[in-house]
């Protein structure tokens, strides 16, 4: 290390922050566990990072006795396949660092033998359907590969983070994304690309509706595992369904036709509800309040020209809802208000997100 006999006393550290995504095409179901490569492509929207995001920082010191972890102040084994796969491709990518304020230089073997402290905080609920695995992911492999001086692009880290959580691979751009399945055994063709920047349809407005920041009773892992082996729809939504849906919802976005975008994402957000209904035993990621914010946008959809507003909603009950401008988005929150009175237990909190909307709202 070009340290030996010198003070233990130095340490070296790197924070990031990555906001979260949202599935329009959703992932549900691996072909290959332990690498995390899918049955179908996915398209999301990457969410503006100031409103759901990871921070993560990662430190190391030669002080340290053995790899961490803290996620939200708690400490969490970092045993688990997911978080020694991205560890070790990112080591084995490691380059040297120097840091000429401490006197330190880490050479491209420390990496292997020094031990990390990661210390992970997401500013929305952990574990309930609003992708916190994949902010926490793709945060934690960019931190890592920032510290260790990793010399590779985006869409290679994308890969990594892919094996940490599937969804991660999406949340390294900004904008719209693709995450390709791939062909390839060893899953190098499996990674996320930007379909679009967050410039490319800046209209859009995204309101999230959170019914309960309650943790799910069924991972995503476990509810894709359980679909993969029970669910005849799966295999049907992912051969004939999604294949055709990925060229329209691309389209979509390309032409930016609000009224083809909410089509696809509310049927696409449903068939993935069907096909947790249609494993076995059922999964019910969806409660009466989902169900019931289904019914007043739906009505509300038809009751215009045009679709107004598309919903979404991943493995939990929590509701994303995307207007197809601001004022609709303004027009979104009263109607919310009006079903849902404050205070009352159904909706705990109406909107993670810009909150000069409620402004707008009259409020
Ligand atoms: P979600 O719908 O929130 O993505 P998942 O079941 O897919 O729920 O994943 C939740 C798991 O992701 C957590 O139990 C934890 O293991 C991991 N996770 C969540 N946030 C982070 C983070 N910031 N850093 C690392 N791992 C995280
Ligand atoms: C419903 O990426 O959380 O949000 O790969 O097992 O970590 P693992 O699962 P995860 O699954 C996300 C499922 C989804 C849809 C989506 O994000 O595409
Ligand atoms: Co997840």
């Amino acid at each position: 290390m070009g340290m030996a006999g010198e003070s233990q006393n130095w340490v070296l550290m790197v924070t990031a922050q990555t906001p979260t995504n949202i599935a329009v095409i959703k992932y549900w179901g691996k072909r290959d566990e332990s690498l995390i490569l899918p049955v179908n492509d996915s398209i999301s929207v990457t969410l503006d990072p100031d409103h759901l995001c990871t921070t993560t920082t990662v430190a190391v010191s030669s002080s340290f006795q053995q790899d961490r972890m803290w996620l939200n102040g708690k400490e969490i084994p970092l045993s688990g396949g997911r978080y020694q796969n991205c560890l070790r491709e990112i080591r084995n990518r490691a380059s040297d660092v120097e840091d000429k304020k401490q006197g330190i230089r880490i050479t491209k073997e420390d990496w292997g033998k020094l031990h990390l402290h990661i210390a992970s905080y997401n500013n929305f609920p952990t574990a309930a359907g609003l992708a916190s695995s994949a902010a926490g992911f793709a945060c934690l492999v960019f931190a890592l590969a920032k510290l260790m001086n990793v010399k590779e692009d985006e869409s290679k880290l994308s890969a990594i983070a892919r094996q940490g959580s599937g969804s991660a691979c999406r949340s390294l751009y900004g904008g719209f994304v693709k995450w390709k399945m791939g062909r390839e055994e060893d899953g190098n063709d499996s990674l996320a690309v930007q379909l679009v920047n967050e410039e490319h349809w800046d209209d859009l407005f995204i309101i999230i509706a959170v019914v309960s920041s309650r943790q799910k009773e069924t991972s995503s892992t476990t509810g894709m595992r359980e679909s993969v082996q029970t669910s005849l729809l799966l295999q049907h939504r992912a051969k004939e369904v999604v294949p055709k849906r990925i060229l329209q919802m691309e389209e979509a976005i390309r032409n930016r036709d609000f009224a083809s975008f909410a089509q696809l994402t509310c049927a696409d957000s449903n068939q993935f509800h069907a096909v947790c209904l249609d494993t076995s035993p059922p999964i019910f990621y969806m409660n009466d309040t989902s169900h019931r914010i289904i019914s007043i946008i739906e009505k509300w959809n038809r009751s215009e020209e045009t679709p107004q507003v598309a919903y979404t909603f991943d493995a939990g009950p929590n509701a994303v809802l995307i207007a197809r401008n601001r004022k609709t988005a303004a027009s979104l929150i009263q109607r919310l208000l009006y079903y849902f009175p404050p205070n009352t237990d159904d909706l705990s909190s109406y909107i993670i997100g810009d909150k000069s909307i409620l402004q707008d709202a009259g409020l």
